[in-house]
């Protein structure tokens, strides 16, 4: 990090640690993370803040964001290349949050599919924090200047907003954030349940059966895709009426880097069954290095904290910059120092 070419693109984003990662975070999202440390300045980091938003034990938190700050590296997430975080060690985010949600319209968050989603499936918890989360989320991206945020299709709705919020601040106060650009990948943005191929895998899943956490070990993962739901058909081909096989040809696609058309090759004539063996397995081989350094890294805790606090003392000194020149242009008196 510290040689970190100036002149390369800014690239960031973000996770929650809400659980164990998805066979879906990480083909929609780490996966790609990790490839692009080379050709960008990567900034990631756990949101943490994010996850308020819903209920979780606070005990259970802490494990889990030490958790998930491991499994960034264990996906390797490399602390030389990039600058890893966790988001609440870094002020300026919420403090920038609160600026971008006096920026952001009743309307506008009001259209936000994931709030609707999430308050129609937690009635109990509809707060604050849930309806003005895609401002908290903006303003993590504006902090640092972002070119390019990669992140799963579910995520799309939210990046547009962070371009309106900063268009039009830019517009009201004078040229103050770059409009970052959405990154997806080709293959995996968007990994389904493997129960319920019509919603996407998600970490707070209820039936253990329909999501793969990307430490499973090797003979759950193959039972989980042994009992992947899928149709009469028994042929392995992509169409939207077949959307369990098509989800399973996503994941196979997104490890193999095959096509469709080699996929629907590959397996013809063959049943579902030696397709999904196969899936597993590919998945299986991809996930067992992750699980062993993931183990290796809980190890040395003091470590992974060391490397918190080094990483959230950079990104603050990045992201100060933004907020005080957001400040200026918003007209708060600035501290006598
Ligand atoms: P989160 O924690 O829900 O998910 C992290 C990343 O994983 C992607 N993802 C998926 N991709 C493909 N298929 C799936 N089934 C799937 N499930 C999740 C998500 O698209 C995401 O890229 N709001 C964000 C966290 C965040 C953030 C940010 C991201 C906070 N601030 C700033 C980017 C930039 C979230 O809840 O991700």
């Amino acid at each position: 990090m510290e040689n970190a070419n100036t002149e390369k693109k800014i690239i960031l984003s973000g996770i929650q640690p809400t659980g164990t990662f998805t066979l879906g975070n990480y083909l929609g999202a780490v996966r790609n993370w990790q490839k692009m440390q080379e050709d960008y300045n990567c900034y990631y980091f756990i949101a943490d803040l994010h996850s308020l938003t819903i209920h979780i034990d606070p005990a259970q938190r802490k494990k889990q964001t030490l958790e998930a700050f491991a499994l960034l590296l264990a996906c390797g997430i490399d602390p030389e290349k990039s600058l890893i975080f966790v988001q609440s060690h870094v002020r300026s985010h919420a403090e920038m949050g609160w600026l971008m949600s006096c920026c952001s319209q009743f309307g506008e968050l009001s259209r936000m599919t994931q709030f609707k989603d999430k308050s129609s499936k937690h009635p109990e918890n509809i707060n604050a924090g849930l309806f003005t989360y895609p401002a908290l989320m903006a303003g993590d991206i504006l902090l640092y200047q972002a070119d390019y945020v990669p992140v799963g299709a579910d995520q799309t709705q939210h990046l547009e907003f962070t371009r309106d919020i900063a268009t039009r601040f830019n517009h009201n106060y004078g040229e103050n954030f770059k409009l970052p650009e959405g990154y997806f990948p080709k293959a995996g943005a968007r990994v389904m349940s493997l129960q319920d191929p019509t919603s996407k895998m998600s970490k707070s899943d209820t039936n253990p059966k329909a999501t793969i956490s990307i430490l499973d070990e090797e003979n759950v993962i193959l039972k989980k895709f042994k009992s992947a739901v899928t149709d009469s058909e028994a042929k392995v081909c992509y169409r939207e009426d077949k959307p369990g096989v098509s989800n399973l040809m996503v994941i196979y696609s997104a490890i193999t880097g095959k096509n469709m058309a080699d996929i629907e090759t590959e397996f013809a004539g063959k049943g579902y069954g030696d397709f999904k063996v196969a899936v597993g397995q590919t998945v299986a081989d991809e996930l067992k290095p992750i699980r062993e350094r993931y183990k290796d890294l809980m190890n040395n805790r003091k470590a992974l904290e060391a490397l918190m606090k080094s990483g959230a003392e950079k990104a603050e000194y990045i992201a100060r910059k933004t907020l005080t020149k957001t400040q200026k242009k918003l007209g708060l008196l600035p501290a006598s120092r």
